[in-house]
Protein backbone atom coordinates (compact mmCIF):
# COMPACT_ATOMS: atom_id res chain seq x y z
CA UNK A 1 0.00 0.00 0.00
CA UNK A 2 2.64 2.05 1.14
CA UNK A 3 4.04 1.46 -2.02
CA UNK A 4 0.99 3.05 -4.05
CA UNK A 5 1.10 6.27 -2.13
CA UNK A 6 4.30 7.11 -2.79
CA UNK A 7 4.29 6.24 -6.38
CA UNK A 8 1.25 8.23 -6.56
CA UNK A 9 2.99 11.29 -5.02
CA UNK A 10 5.54 10.94 -7.27
CA UNK A 11 3.51 11.23 -10.46
CA UNK A 12 1.39 14.28 -8.55
CA UNK A 13 4.59 16.32 -8.23
CA UNK A 14 5.93 15.26 -11.70
CA UNK A 15 2.51 16.35 -13.31
CA UNK A 16 2.80 19.48 -10.67
CA UNK A 17 6.52 20.33 -11.90
CA UNK A 18 5.61 19.68 -16.02
CA UNK A 19 2.64 22.11 -14.92
CA UNK A 20 4.82 24.72 -13.39
CA UNK A 21 7.01 23.98 -16.46
CA UNK A 22 4.50 24.52 -19.27
CA UNK A 23 2.68 27.78 -17.65
CA UNK A 24 5.95 29.19 -17.26
CA UNK A 25 6.99 28.54 -20.64
CA UNK A 26 3.96 29.98 -21.93
CA UNK A 27 4.51 32.74 -19.68
CA UNK A 28 8.01 33.45 -21.12
CA UNK A 29 7.13 32.89 -24.30
CA UNK A 30 5.20 36.23 -24.44
CA UNK A 31 6.99 39.35 -24.30
CA UNK A 32 5.92 41.48 -21.42
CA UNK A 33 4.17 44.97 -22.33
CA UNK A 34 3.48 47.91 -20.24
CA UNK A 35 0.61 50.51 -21.28
CA UNK A 36 0.90 53.47 -19.41
CA UNK A 37 -2.64 55.43 -19.62
CA UNK A 38 -2.86 59.43 -19.36
CA UNK A 39 -5.78 60.13 -20.65
CA UNK A 40 -7.60 61.37 -23.53
CA UNK A 41 -10.75 60.11 -25.65
CA UNK A 42 -9.48 56.38 -25.41
CA UNK A 43 -10.34 56.72 -21.63
CA UNK A 44 -12.89 59.33 -22.77
CA UNK A 45 -16.98 58.34 -21.89
CA UNK A 46 -20.29 59.79 -23.40
CA UNK A 47 -23.52 59.72 -21.95
CA UNK A 48 -24.69 57.49 -24.33
CA UNK A 49 -23.49 55.16 -27.40
CA UNK A 50 -24.14 57.19 -30.18
CA UNK A 51 -22.24 59.89 -28.52
CA UNK A 52 -18.84 59.38 -30.94
CA UNK A 53 -17.98 63.29 -30.34
CA UNK A 54 -19.82 64.70 -27.06
CA UNK A 55 -18.16 63.56 -24.16
CA UNK A 56 -15.37 63.80 -21.47
CA UNK A 57 -12.11 62.55 -22.26
CA UNK A 58 -9.53 61.22 -19.29
CA UNK A 59 -12.67 59.22 -17.68
CA UNK A 60 -11.94 55.42 -17.74
CA UNK A 61 -9.00 53.95 -15.85
CA UNK A 62 -5.75 51.81 -17.21
CA UNK A 63 -7.41 48.33 -15.70
CA UNK A 64 -11.20 49.20 -17.59
CA UNK A 65 -9.03 49.52 -20.85
CA UNK A 66 -7.03 46.03 -20.19
CA UNK A 67 -10.07 44.24 -18.99
CA UNK A 68 -12.20 45.54 -22.24
CA UNK A 69 -9.54 43.81 -24.50
CA UNK A 70 -9.28 40.58 -23.16
CA UNK A 71 -7.37 39.15 -26.47
CA UNK A 72 -4.56 41.64 -25.59
CA UNK A 73 -3.07 38.77 -23.18
CA UNK A 74 -2.97 36.59 -25.53
CA UNK A 75 -0.35 38.51 -27.01
CA UNK A 76 1.69 39.81 -24.08
CA UNK A 77 1.77 39.89 -20.13
CA UNK A 78 0.50 42.94 -20.02
CA UNK A 79 0.16 45.84 -17.00
CA UNK A 80 -1.07 48.92 -16.72
CA UNK A 81 0.27 52.05 -14.83
CA UNK A 82 -2.13 55.43 -14.68
CA UNK A 83 0.48 58.31 -15.05
CA UNK A 84 -2.05 60.87 -15.79
CA UNK A 85 -5.57 61.19 -16.12
CA UNK A 86 -5.91 64.14 -19.00
CA UNK A 87 -7.11 65.67 -21.88
CA UNK A 88 -4.14 65.26 -23.56
CA UNK A 89 -5.02 69.64 -24.87
CA UNK A 90 -4.26 70.44 -21.27
CA UNK A 91 -0.73 68.46 -21.30
CA UNK A 92 2.11 71.00 -20.22
CA UNK A 93 5.77 70.33 -19.99
CA UNK A 94 5.56 69.12 -16.37
CA UNK A 95 2.64 66.18 -17.92
CA UNK A 96 5.03 65.22 -20.74
CA UNK A 97 8.48 65.49 -18.73
CA UNK A 98 6.20 63.14 -16.07
CA UNK A 99 5.53 60.81 -18.82
CA UNK A 100 9.11 60.61 -20.39
CA UNK A 101 10.30 59.59 -16.91
CA UNK A 102 8.03 57.11 -16.36
CA UNK A 103 8.53 55.34 -19.63
CA UNK A 104 11.95 56.04 -19.33
CA UNK A 105 12.34 54.01 -16.17
CA UNK A 106 9.96 51.20 -17.64
CA UNK A 107 12.25 50.77 -20.89
CA UNK A 108 15.53 50.12 -18.00
CA UNK A 109 14.00 47.27 -17.08
CA UNK A 110 15.06 44.10 -17.71
CA UNK A 111 11.29 42.07 -17.72
CA UNK A 112 9.72 44.92 -19.46
CA UNK A 113 10.55 44.46 -23.18
CA UNK A 114 7.60 47.17 -25.00
CA UNK A 115 5.67 50.10 -23.68
CA UNK A 116 2.27 50.95 -25.07
CA UNK A 117 1.43 54.71 -24.04
CA UNK A 118 -2.55 55.85 -24.48
CA UNK A 119 -2.97 59.06 -24.83
CA UNK A 120 -5.75 61.73 -26.30
CA UNK A 121 -4.82 62.40 -29.89
CA UNK A 122 -4.80 66.42 -29.74
CA UNK A 123 -1.20 66.58 -28.25
CA UNK A 124 -0.13 62.99 -29.35
CA UNK A 125 2.10 64.03 -31.61
CA UNK A 126 3.96 66.15 -29.64
CA UNK A 127 4.49 63.63 -26.93
CA UNK A 128 5.50 60.48 -29.04
CA UNK A 129 8.16 62.86 -31.23
CA UNK A 130 9.33 64.23 -27.52
CA UNK A 131 9.84 60.44 -26.52
CA UNK A 132 11.32 59.69 -29.67
CA UNK A 133 14.12 62.46 -29.06
CA UNK A 134 14.93 61.83 -25.59
CA UNK A 135 14.44 58.17 -24.53
CA UNK A 136 17.59 56.10 -24.99
CA UNK A 137 16.25 52.67 -26.21
CA UNK A 138 15.71 49.97 -29.33
CA UNK A 139 12.82 48.67 -27.33
CA UNK A 140 9.39 48.92 -29.11
CA UNK A 141 7.37 52.06 -27.51
CA UNK A 142 3.73 52.47 -28.84
CA UNK A 143 1.79 55.83 -28.44
CA UNK A 144 -1.57 55.32 -29.00
CA UNK A 145 -5.17 56.63 -28.91
CA UNK A 146 -8.74 57.06 -30.08
CA UNK A 147 -10.90 59.40 -31.97
CA UNK A 148 -14.14 57.56 -30.42
CA UNK A 149 -14.46 57.34 -26.76
CA UNK A 150 -15.18 53.72 -25.52
CA UNK A 151 -18.34 54.29 -24.65
CA UNK A 152 -19.54 55.10 -28.31
CA UNK A 153 -20.95 52.55 -30.83
CA UNK A 154 -17.83 51.31 -33.14
CA UNK A 155 -15.68 53.13 -30.80
CA UNK A 156 -11.79 52.70 -32.31
CA UNK A 157 -9.91 52.21 -29.34
CA UNK A 158 -10.46 48.93 -28.05
CA UNK A 159 -9.16 47.87 -31.63
CA UNK A 160 -6.52 50.28 -31.51
CA UNK A 161 -5.03 49.23 -28.25
CA UNK A 162 -5.39 45.58 -29.72
CA UNK A 163 -2.98 46.63 -32.75
CA UNK A 164 -0.80 48.37 -30.01
CA UNK A 165 -0.08 45.98 -27.84
CA UNK A 166 0.90 43.42 -30.61
CA UNK A 167 3.05 46.26 -32.53
CA UNK A 168 4.49 46.38 -28.92
CA UNK A 169 5.08 42.76 -28.28
CA UNK A 170 6.81 42.85 -31.78
CA UNK A 171 10.64 42.11 -32.01
CA UNK A 172 9.99 43.26 -35.60
CA UNK A 173 9.31 46.83 -33.68
CA UNK A 174 13.14 47.14 -31.97
CA UNK A 175 15.22 50.38 -33.39
CA UNK A 176 12.18 51.80 -35.21
CA UNK A 177 11.76 54.74 -33.20
CA UNK A 178 8.77 56.17 -31.38
CA UNK A 179 5.89 54.53 -33.49
CA UNK A 180 2.21 55.90 -33.33
CA UNK A 181 -0.29 53.32 -34.10
CA UNK A 182 -4.16 54.64 -35.25
CA UNK A 183 -6.34 52.76 -37.49
CA UNK A 184 -4.76 50.14 -38.36
CA UNK A 185 -1.84 52.10 -39.59
CA UNK A 186 2.33 52.22 -38.04
CA UNK A 187 3.58 55.86 -38.24
CA UNK A 188 6.34 57.14 -37.29
CA UNK A 189 6.50 59.46 -34.35
CA UNK A 190 8.73 61.88 -36.08
CA UNK A 191 6.78 63.21 -38.59
CA UNK A 192 3.12 61.87 -38.06
CA UNK A 193 0.56 64.79 -37.18
CA UNK A 194 -3.39 64.47 -36.70
CA UNK A 195 -4.80 65.83 -39.74
CA UNK A 196 -8.38 65.42 -39.91
CA UNK A 197 -10.19 66.58 -36.09
CA UNK A 198 -13.59 64.27 -36.44
CA UNK A 199 -12.49 61.30 -38.24
CA UNK A 200 -10.97 57.57 -37.50
CA UNK A 201 -8.39 58.18 -40.38
CA UNK A 202 -7.26 60.98 -38.22
CA UNK A 203 -3.62 60.68 -38.15
CA UNK A 204 -0.97 60.80 -40.72
CA UNK A 205 2.34 61.86 -42.68
CA UNK A 206 3.61 63.46 -46.07
CA UNK A 207 5.87 60.74 -46.40
CA UNK A 208 3.36 57.60 -45.26
CA UNK A 209 2.85 55.18 -43.49
CA UNK A 210 5.83 52.53 -41.66
CA UNK A 211 3.19 49.61 -42.11
CA UNK A 212 -0.10 48.27 -41.16
CA UNK A 213 -1.18 45.78 -38.36
CA UNK A 214 -3.79 43.71 -39.76
CA UNK A 215 -5.16 40.77 -36.92
CA UNK A 216 -2.32 41.52 -34.38
CA UNK A 217 0.53 40.89 -37.32
CA UNK A 218 2.94 43.46 -38.08
CA UNK A 219 3.56 44.14 -42.40
CA UNK A 220 6.36 46.62 -42.49
CA UNK A 221 6.78 48.64 -46.11
CA UNK A 222 9.59 51.10 -44.69
CA UNK A 223 11.53 52.84 -42.34
CA UNK A 224 12.48 56.47 -40.77
CA UNK A 225 16.23 57.98 -41.73
CA UNK A 226 16.59 60.50 -39.49
CA UNK A 227 18.27 60.27 -35.44
CA UNK A 228 15.94 59.16 -32.96
CA UNK A 229 15.97 57.29 -29.39
CA UNK A 230 19.30 55.41 -28.73
CA UNK A 231 20.86 57.32 -31.68
CA UNK A 232 20.04 60.94 -30.32
CA UNK A 233 21.98 63.59 -28.66
CA UNK A 234 19.21 64.55 -25.99
CA UNK A 235 18.48 62.55 -23.41
CA UNK A 236 15.77 62.82 -20.92
CA UNK A 237 18.58 61.93 -17.58
CA UNK A 238 19.78 64.83 -18.19
CA UNK A 239 16.52 66.75 -17.93
CA UNK A 240 15.97 68.28 -14.82
CA UNK A 241 13.04 70.06 -12.93
CA UNK A 242 9.68 70.70 -14.72
CA UNK A 243 10.12 72.91 -17.45
CA UNK A 244 11.88 72.80 -21.20
CA UNK A 245 13.15 76.32 -22.17
CA UNK A 246 10.08 78.45 -23.14
CA UNK A 247 9.36 78.57 -26.82
CA UNK A 248 6.37 79.63 -28.68
CA UNK A 249 4.73 79.40 -31.69
CA UNK A 250 3.24 82.49 -33.98
CA UNK A 251 0.71 81.88 -36.82
CA UNK A 252 1.48 83.54 -39.90
CA UNK A 253 -1.75 85.02 -42.10
CA UNK A 254 -2.15 88.65 -43.44
CA UNK A 255 -2.24 91.66 -41.55
CA UNK A 256 -0.04 90.52 -38.90
CA UNK A 257 0.84 93.26 -36.15
CA UNK A 258 4.37 92.94 -33.77
CA UNK A 259 2.22 92.93 -30.66
CA UNK A 260 2.53 89.35 -30.13
CA UNK A 261 6.13 89.39 -31.08
CA UNK A 262 6.68 91.77 -28.72
CA UNK A 263 5.31 90.73 -25.90
CA UNK A 264 6.82 87.27 -25.57
CA UNK A 265 10.01 89.07 -25.90
CA UNK A 266 9.15 90.71 -22.76
CA UNK A 267 7.82 87.26 -21.25
CA UNK A 268 11.10 85.71 -22.13
CA UNK A 269 10.51 83.71 -24.35
CA UNK A 270 13.71 82.21 -25.77
CA UNK A 271 12.60 81.57 -29.34
CA UNK A 272 9.90 81.67 -31.57
CA UNK A 273 8.92 79.09 -34.09
CA UNK A 274 6.65 81.28 -36.65
CA UNK A 275 3.98 79.30 -38.71
CA UNK A 276 4.66 81.47 -41.71
CA UNK A 277 2.51 81.46 -44.82
CA UNK A 278 3.71 79.25 -47.73
CA UNK A 279 7.53 78.54 -47.30
CA UNK A 280 7.93 79.54 -44.04
CA UNK A 281 7.30 83.61 -45.16
CA UNK A 282 7.71 86.87 -43.08
CA UNK A 283 5.88 89.59 -43.88
CA UNK A 284 8.07 92.51 -45.33
CA UNK A 285 6.65 94.31 -42.28
CA UNK A 286 7.92 92.17 -39.30
CA UNK A 287 11.30 91.54 -40.80
CA UNK A 288 13.03 94.26 -38.69
CA UNK A 289 10.68 92.65 -35.59
CA UNK A 290 12.12 89.60 -35.74
CA UNK A 291 15.78 90.90 -36.52
CA UNK A 292 15.31 93.06 -33.14
CA UNK A 293 14.57 90.34 -31.64
CA UNK A 294 16.87 87.95 -33.00
CA UNK A 295 19.81 90.98 -31.93
CA UNK A 296 17.84 91.06 -28.02
CA UNK A 297 19.58 87.00 -28.55
CA UNK A 298 15.70 85.52 -29.44
CA UNK A 299 15.85 82.40 -31.98
CA UNK A 300 13.92 82.73 -34.65
CA UNK A 301 12.37 79.22 -36.19
CA UNK A 302 10.90 79.47 -39.75
CA UNK A 303 8.11 76.70 -39.69
CA UNK A 304 5.05 76.88 -42.21
CA UNK A 305 1.60 76.50 -41.44
CA UNK A 306 1.09 74.56 -44.81
CA UNK A 307 1.01 71.20 -43.57
CA UNK A 308 3.04 69.16 -46.34
CA UNK A 309 6.35 70.30 -47.99
CA UNK A 310 9.27 71.87 -45.80
CA UNK A 311 10.74 74.70 -45.38
CA UNK A 312 13.94 76.04 -47.46
CA UNK A 313 16.84 77.56 -46.49
CA UNK A 314 17.44 80.90 -48.12
CA UNK A 315 15.15 80.20 -50.34
CA UNK A 316 12.70 83.43 -50.12
CA UNK A 317 13.49 84.33 -47.24
CA UNK A 318 17.64 85.51 -46.26
CA UNK A 319 18.59 82.77 -43.48
CA UNK A 320 21.93 83.18 -43.38
CA UNK A 321 21.88 86.92 -43.63
CA UNK A 322 18.99 87.53 -40.74
CA UNK A 323 20.79 84.30 -38.55
CA UNK A 324 17.27 82.71 -38.68
CA UNK A 325 16.87 78.22 -38.59
CA UNK A 326 14.23 76.46 -40.57
CA UNK A 327 12.31 74.33 -38.81
CA UNK A 328 12.66 71.59 -42.67
CA UNK A 329 9.64 69.17 -42.28
CA UNK A 330 8.94 69.26 -39.26
CA UNK A 331 5.47 71.26 -38.30
CA UNK A 332 5.48 74.04 -35.72
CA UNK A 333 3.90 72.29 -32.90
CA UNK A 334 6.90 69.80 -33.43
CA UNK A 335 9.68 72.20 -34.09
CA UNK A 336 8.75 74.51 -31.02
CA UNK A 337 9.64 70.63 -28.97
CA UNK A 338 12.81 70.40 -30.96
CA UNK A 339 13.98 73.79 -30.38
CA UNK A 340 13.09 73.49 -26.61
CA UNK A 341 15.18 70.46 -26.42
CA UNK A 342 17.92 72.42 -28.21
CA UNK A 343 17.85 75.34 -25.71
CA UNK A 344 18.95 72.64 -23.57
CA UNK A 345 22.69 72.17 -25.22
CA UNK A 346 22.94 75.36 -27.11
CA UNK A 347 22.07 79.03 -28.58
CA UNK A 348 24.90 78.67 -31.74
CA UNK A 349 22.05 78.74 -34.75
CA UNK A 350 24.13 76.37 -36.73
CA UNK A 351 24.15 74.16 -34.02
CA UNK A 352 20.70 74.14 -33.83
CA UNK A 353 19.69 74.13 -37.81
CA UNK A 354 22.39 70.90 -37.72
CA UNK A 355 19.87 69.65 -35.43
CA UNK A 356 16.96 70.30 -37.82
CA UNK A 357 18.39 68.75 -40.45
CA UNK A 358 19.40 65.31 -38.56
CA UNK A 359 16.20 64.74 -36.15
N1 LIG B 1 -9.51 66.24 -25.63
C1 LIG B 1 -8.84 65.54 -26.72
C2 LIG B 1 -7.55 64.91 -26.18
O1 LIG B 1 -7.55 64.47 -25.03
C3 LIG B 1 -9.72 64.49 -27.30
C4 LIG B 1 -9.19 63.96 -28.56
C5 LIG B 1 -8.79 62.50 -28.47
O2 LIG B 1 -8.16 62.05 -27.48
O3 LIG B 1 -9.05 61.82 -29.48
O4 LIG B 1 -6.56 64.85 -26.92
Amino acid sequence: MENIVSKTQLTYKTLAISLTFLFSSVVMAKPNVTIVATGGTIAGAGADATNSATYSAAKVPVDTLINAVPQIQNLANVNGVQALQIASESISDKELLTIARQVNELVKKDDVNGVVITHGTDTLEETAFFLNLVIHTDKPIVVVGSMRPSTAISADGPLNLYGAVALAASPESKGKGVLIFMNDSIFAARDTSKRINIHTNAFGSQWGALGMIVESKPYWFREGVKRNTSKSEFNIDQIKGDSLPLVQITYGSDSMTPIAYDAYAKAGVKAIVHAGTGNGSVPNYLVDTFNKLRSGGMQIIRSSRVADGFVLRNAEQPDDKYDWVVAHDLNPQKARLLTALALTKTTDTKEIQRMFWEY
